[in-house]
Parts: structure tokens; C-alpha cells; sequence
């Protein structure tokens, strides 16, 4: 089975229940206030801002959709939204809270499939699977097989000019709690030792190199390889990254312009029963537009 066919397993299991809980909510709502308090860190020209850069029109595409946080939170300054997920049962509920909201399908529409598959699957090849101003991946990442070969594939899908902005979880940056909410030793990338409640990161704008993880947290959100190493392809598969790895796989995949922030503090998350402290952060690239001066990695 193919990780692709896994998550989708994995996912369409969830997709009802995947982020109702009060944990995951603070989450989500945490990284949407970050994300839009963010938006000229984007470096492409949107609707509804306020800037004076503000367009008529802006297409999203949210890959890797799920509910539909990324949508949600983009929403209000595009004008069209696709959602793409592998999980049909993620993309009913995405579809679903989307109507609910009195949206119309010409609006945000939510479908099934895999951009990464070789061959490319024939329904994606028409040209509103193309030219999007701005492609988001949220929390999805860490369970593709092959980075660059993802990252790339959404560069396509991309305008020249384009960006794609992706949320993940920094290596060395998790906190495991016991089940009392106490700190477990060695958990935290050597890095803060408050427990629960109010928590103060500290500045996690470097890297923190390869950190240990007992037990594993990224194991219980779904299926994705265990430790960092390189594949057949040589692409970098990690259930976390560091900021030097993404910047690497961004610029590999012909991206320009990378830049990778770190949320200051962390949030607080359970999966499968385990609690933790885990740092989120965001990382963007450009396409290049086709007259750029090419790069050492604009051929890849
Ligand atoms: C952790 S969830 C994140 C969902 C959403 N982006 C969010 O931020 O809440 C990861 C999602 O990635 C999807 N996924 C995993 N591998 C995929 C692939 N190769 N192509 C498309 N979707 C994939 C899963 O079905 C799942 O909905």
C-alpha cells in the first residue's frame, strides 16, 4: 500500500470527528491568527487586505485540504478556492462545511485525488487546475513521500509569480507530556520545561538539529515515515523538518525567495492519548516567473 492510500485509510476514518476537540480547535485557531496576521509576508497580491497591492482576483488552491482549515483561514482574501484531498471522507466534510457556510460551489469546491500520483491522474490536467496565485499545504506535508517531488508538482500548479505556503511542525521543537500534563524529560529538544497552562516559547527562529522524540508524537497523527532519511528518489521524507530541511526541499523543488517563520510559542496538542507542546511553523517559496535569472536548482 502505497502512503498516499494509507493516509486516505487513515483519514477517511477521522474525518467527522478530525478537528472538534477543544485542543484542536485553540489550534487551529492559533495558526489562523498568525497566518493572516501574515499576509504581506506572502509577497503575493490578494483581495480584501487593505493593501494597496490589493487584485481583483486570487485563486487558492488548498492541497491536502482535509476540513478546510487553510480555506478557511485564506478564505476572505481570494476569490476562488480548491481544496484537493486523497481522503474522499475529508473532502465530504470539507464540501459539507463549506455549503454550510453559504458558500457556492463556483466559490470553494472540494475534490478528491492525488497531484503526486505518476502517471498524473487525466481529470487534473484542464486549466482550472492551473495558474493559482497561491497553493497552501497545512499539516500535510510530513505525510508525502517524497518532498520534492510534492513540492514541485504544486510549483506546476502554481503561476509564475505564484506562492506556496505550508504549515509543519519544527523537529526538536516537541514538548511530551505525561498524563497529568507534566513535562517527560528529554522531550524538549532542550528547549522549555514549563508544563501546562500559560506557555512561553522561547525564540525558536533556528535550528534545533535532530532532537529526540520519545515517545514519537508525529507516529499518532496518521500515517507518514518514521524518521528522516533519504528515499530511492533522494527526496527528504521527515515527520518533522528542520528549517534548513525545508529550505532545502523548497529550493530543490525551483522555488526563490524561501523564508521559514517559527510560532514563538507553542500549542498544545493530543493524539492518540498523548499530550504534548508542539512548535508550529510556516514556510513559503515563489515560482519564479519565466524571464527570472535561473538559479543553481531552477532546473530541478
Ligand atoms: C493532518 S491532515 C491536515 C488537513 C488540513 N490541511 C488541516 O490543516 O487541517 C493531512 C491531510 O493530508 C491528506 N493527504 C495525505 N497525503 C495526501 C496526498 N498524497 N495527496 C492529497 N492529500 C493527502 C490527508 O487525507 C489529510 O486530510
Amino acid at each position: 500500500m502505497s502512503l498516499a492510500d494509507a493516509n486516505r485509510k487513515y483519514f477517511d476514518t477521522m474525518s467527522d470527528l478530525y478537528d472538534r476537540k477543544p485542543w484542536f480547535a485553540k489550534v487551529n485557531q492559533r495558526v489562523t491568527d498568525e497566518l493572516r496576521s501574515r499576509l504581506d509576508w506572502l509577497g503575493v497580491p490578494l483581495v480584501n487586505t487593505g493593501s494597496s497591492s490589493d487584485v481583483q482576483e486570487a485563486r487558492l488552491l488548498d492541497y491536502a485540504c482535509g476540513t478546510g482549515l487553510m480555506s478557511r483561514l485564506y478564505g476572505p482574501y481570494v476569490t476562488t478556492t480548491l481544496g484537493i484531498d486523497v481522503s474522499p471522507n475529508m473532502v465530504a466534510t470539507y464540501n459539507a462545511r463549506a455549503q454550510a457556510t453559504g458558500l457556492t460551489t463556483s466559490t470553494i469546491t472540494g475534490v478528491i485525488g492525488d497531484l503526486f500520483a505518476t502517471p498524473q491522474p487525466g481529470e487534473f490536467s484542464g486549466p482550472e487546475y492551473y495558474n493559482f496565485d497561491l497553493a497552501t499545504v497545512g499539516f500535510g506535508f510530513h505525510h508525502f513521500e517524497d518532498v520534492i517531488h510534492a513540492a514541485s508538482c504544486l510549483r506546476e500548479r502554481l503561476r509564475p509569480g505564484g506562492v506556496l505556503v505550508i504549515t509543519e511542525f519544527l523537529e526538536g521543537g516537541d514538548l511530551a507530556l505525561d498524563e497529568n500534563g507534566n513535562p517527560l524529560p528529554d522531550t524538549a529538544g532542550g528547549h522549555d520545561h514549563h508544563g501546562h497552562g500559560h506557555h512561553h516559547g522561547h525564540d525558536h527562529d533556528h535550528d534545533h538539529g535532530h532532537g529526540h522524540h520519545h515517545p514519537d508524537p508525529a507516529q499518532a497523527d496518521g500515517p507518514h515515515t518514521p524518521t528522516l532519511h533519504k528515499n530511492k528518489n533522494s527526496a527528504l521524507v521527515s515527520p518533522q523538518f528542520t528549517i534548513e530541511e525545508i529550505k532545502k526541499f523548497f529550493a530543490e523543488a525551483g522555488f526563490v525567495d524561501l523564508d521559514v517563520v517559527v510560532m514563538d510559542e507553542k500549542v498544545y496538542m493530543e493524539f492518540a492519548g498523548r499530550k504534548m507542546w508542539r512548535t508550529v511553523l510556516f514556510a513559503k517559496g515563489r515560482r519564479p516567473m519565466e524571464d527570472e535569472v535561473k538559479g543553481d536548482n531552477s532546473e530541478l
